[in-house]
């Protein structure tokens, strides 16, 4: 019997829509596999948790909780950030048997906004050889509307706000980082509301900063500025590199008062480093007077994730 997948992934579409967070989404994408799905014992999802998975919301047998990076066909898509399709799972090496009765599955790693995998989805079969190429190309349309809208699958994430000099080198460096799940680019703590590119050239208070969002427990706060100290040089003032201006200026704004003591033991170590007094500033992130705003406002698109659009712009840190 063949699966009706434009008319599944329209359903899918429909429920996406109006609710993202991640435990619905999830909930009710395993209910319509279960109903949907021909020959299958399971339908579920596992979600990232440290280096492993862990246990999501599914439909079947009561399954393992948590499955090591380094095993099972799930641990194989997570390492992997692709689809494993295994026509018989007793030959697939590492496989974990939840239930007896599977003989063939398939697991799709489901990608954050940064293209990584943040869970997997995860669907058993009784029979030898279930899933077609047909079913692969169908679910990973599947997923893939279900990846563009969850939200909430990292609770622990915090933000915070690094100015560094040029904003450009700055996003990249921190877009490598294992344990940042998010930046942008744009504008904090000026004087004008929504300033312009030029506005801040010409001196209107703001400077050039990343939002950096972040999993605490893959990438404390401190390893988070130790790593940032390394691409400053925390002593120039309204400068670095080739960059001159106000909006060059370094600085850390947290918005969570509960890191200011981590900020403030970090820039009291790098200060023994150096002979010169520190020019990085070390302050909440301002909010606007009067409104809800705070005083960080997103730089103009072409800004965003500029040397993944421009390869060759220059930029004060160097990636060789
Ligand atoms: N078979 C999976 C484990 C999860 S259960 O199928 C629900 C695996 O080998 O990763």
């Amino acid at each position: 019997m063949t699966v009706d997948y434009a008319l599944l992934n329209e359903q899918m579409e429909a429920l996406a829509q109006s609710e993202g967070w991640y435990v619905a989404l999830f909930a009710n994408a395993s209910a319509l596999l279960w109903e949907t799905l021909p020959d299958i014992n399971w339908a579920g999802f596992y979600t990232v948790d440290g280096p492993g998975l862990v246990l999501g919301p599914f439909q079947g047998k009561v399954a393992c909780i948590r499955i090591p990076r380094e095993k099972g066909v799930c641990g194989a898509a997570l390492r992997e950030n692709r689809t494993q399709l295994v026509p018989d799972v007793h030959v697939f090496p590492g496989h974990i048997a939840c239930d007896s009765a599977s003989q063939s599955e398939i697991v799709i790693p489901l990608r954050d906004r940064r293209g990584r995998a943040a869970a997997v989805l995860d669907i058993d079969s009784p029979v030898l050889n279930r899933f077609s190429e047909q079913d692969r190309q169908g679910l990973e349309a599947f997923a893939h509307i279900i990846e563009k809208s969850m939200k909430g699958l990292t609770p622990m994430e915090k933000t915070i706000y690094l100015a560094g000099g040029c904003f450009w080198g700055c996003q990249k460096y921190f877009d490598l980082m294992d344990g940042v799940t998010e930046t942008e680019v744009g504008y904090a703590n000026g004087e004008a509301k929504n300033p312009t590119y030029e506005q801040v050239k010409h001196g209107a208070g703001h400077a050039e900063t990343v939002r950096v969002v972040y999993d605490p427990a893959r990438l404390p706060l401190r390893e988070l500025l130790e790593r940032y100290f390394q691409v400053i040089d925390p002593t120039a003032v309204n400068h670095q590199g080739e960059d001159f201006g106000i909006q060059y200026r370094t600085g850390i704004y947290y918005t969570d008062p509960a890191d200011a003591p981590t900020v403030t033991a970090a820039l009291q170590d790098l200060s023994r480093r150096y002979d010169k007094p520190l020019a990085v500033e070390n302050q909440p992130l301002q909010a606007v007077e009067n409104q809800p705003l705070q005083n960080f406002f997103s730089a103009e698109e072409y800004h965003q994730k500029y040397l993944e659009k421009n390869p060759n712009g220059y930029c004060h840190i160097h990636f060789d």
